[in-house]
């Protein structure tokens, strides 16, 4: 079953305690949490200190997704501030800064993925995936919430499934950008297990029912 992780970059920030209290109530599996540096993809989300206040405020399973450069700077002390997962761009830094930044997370005994953009192939992950505990796919380019998912990425996150059937079976496909009702099944077809939504859930009048449509949980209970 496809499980789903809001991302509060399209909560109301001025309230995020509630909101993240209402996805947990809605039935969200995971909480996504954005971070952006301004400098990896043209916009600025939150960092540190907002991550050590949603830890405080919240149980929830929290996935860090940094888009920002030189991820070995911050990647440990977002394991410090509380994250669950933490994951970053294979075109951040150099591959031996990529071996860096994977080993810091692994030390502090947190799980770590690594996200490719939409231009990057599949393979790149390839020097990586044994140590992985997460593929992360993106499906728009990263930057900003509400852009429209590419369907032409589903080649590649088939491809994912395959190399991590082949050498990391346990290793979790997450896909981000666009993921609504129609986008979750052909990500959830391809071999995605976790999808991060952010418009869909939060924008939703009803969120529980956002969330189940997301997932598909009727669908094979009604046939
Ligand atoms: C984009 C972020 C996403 C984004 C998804 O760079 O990584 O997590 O918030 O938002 P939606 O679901 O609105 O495309
Ligand atoms: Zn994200």
């Amino acid at each position: 079953m496809l499980r789903i992780a809001p991302s509060i970059l399209a909560a109301d920030f001025a309230d995020l305690g509630k909101e993240i209290a209402d996805v947990k109530r809605a039935g969200a599996d995971w909480l996504h949490f954005d971070v952006m540096d301004g400098r990896f993809v043209p916009n600025i989300s939150v960092g540190l200190p907002v991550a050590a206040s949603v830890r405080k405020a919240t149980d929830m399973f929290m996935d860090v997704h940094l888009m920002i450069l030189e991820p070995v700077l911050y990647a440990g002390r977002f394991c410090d501030a509380g994250a669950d997962m933490v994951s970053f761009h294979v075109e951040a830094d150099t591959p031996e800064g990529i071996g860096r930044a994977v080993r810091e997370v692994r030390d502090r005994g947190k799980m770590v993925g690594l996200a490719l953009k939409p231009g990057t192939g599949a393979e790149a992950v390839l020097p990586w995936l044994p140590e992985l505990d997460m593929v992360l796919v993106m499906t728009v380019e990263p930057g900003f919430g509400g852009q429209r998912f590419m369907e032409d990425m589903l080649p590649k996150i088939r491809k994912v499934r395959s190399l991590i059937d082949k050498m990391r079976p346990k290793c979790v496909l997450e896909t981000d950008g666009g993921i609504d009702e129609r986008t979750a099944r052909l990500v959830a077809d391809a071999g995605c297990t976790v999808a991060v939504a952010g418009s869909s859930v939060f924008r939703a009048s009803d969120r529980t029912a956002a969330i189940r449509a997301l997932r598909a949980d009727d669908v094979n209970r009604e046939v």
